[in-house]
């Protein structure tokens, strides 16, 4: 009978003998590139596979690549003949304002402010003057500015003269859908902050106190 002592030696001998099999086969196994290294093109990667040399193949003729069968101008610009348009593309509703609400408070509030006077933290310490909503050239601007605005953004004189972009475009962050939600908004926070009281229903006006 083997005693511990004499097998030690045998189980050496083993993994001298096989061992390396198993080493082998995990140094192997990890040499395929084939995920690293794909056969795939990046973007604007040159090619051979097509006579113009391009990887980028121009749009058959009669088709519409995917999000771009865009047929509302207005509803995606905010323009009638290049000129802002005064009427929302399409029925307001509450839901919707308060979707506005939520977009609004996400997205610009941290420069406009939650109640649109331009005041707030970006603007006190981030030496930027975000436009005040209530000032009458805005109260008096067609809605359609605002959508406008939040899809271009605000440019201060011509870039290609030496002139900058103050504020930023929202159009590749907030679908065409929301930007109008917050337009409406923001129309709604200008009434709230200019009602009195023959806004507010009769039958309402005695659930304010005084
Ligand atoms: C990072 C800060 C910042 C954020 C966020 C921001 N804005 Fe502005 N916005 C500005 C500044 C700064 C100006 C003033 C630009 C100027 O007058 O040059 C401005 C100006 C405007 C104006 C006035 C344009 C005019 O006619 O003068 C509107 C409207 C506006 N923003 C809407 C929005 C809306 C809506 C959002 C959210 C989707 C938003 N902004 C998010 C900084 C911001």
């Amino acid at each position: 009978m083997q005693t511990l002592r004499s097998r030690c030696p045998l189980m050496l001998t083993r993994f001298v003998r096989y061992g390396w099999l198993v080493l082998l086969a995990f140094a192997l196994t990890a040499c395929h590139q084939d995920m690293y290294q794909q056969p795939s093109l990046r973007t604007y990667e040159p090619t051979s596979f097509f006579e113009d040399g391009r990887s980028a193949r121009p749009q058959v003729p009669g088709t519409v690549a995917y999000g771009q069968a865009r047929t509302d101008e207005y509803l995606y610009t905010g323009l009638i003949d290049g000129v802002e348009g005064d009427v929302m593309p399409f029925a307001v509703s509450r839901e919707l304002l308060e979707r506005g609400q939520e977009q609004y408070d996400i997205w610009c509030s941290v420069c406009h402010g939650v109640a649109g006077y331009g005041q707030s933290m970006v603007a006190q310490r981030g030496g930027i003057v975000p436009a005040n909503f209530h000032q009458q050239r805005l109260r008096d601007a067609p809605i359609g500015h605002f959508y406008n605005i939040i899809t271009v953004g605000v440019y201060r004189g011509d870039p290609a003269a030496g002139g900058y972009q103050s504020m930023y475009s929202y159009a590749s962050r907030i679908a065409p859908e929301d930007r109008w939600a917050i337009a409406a908004y923001i129309r709604a926070l200008q009434l709230s902050q200019n009602a009195t009281l023959s806004d507010v229903p009769p039958d309402q006006r005695s659930t304010l106190g005084n």
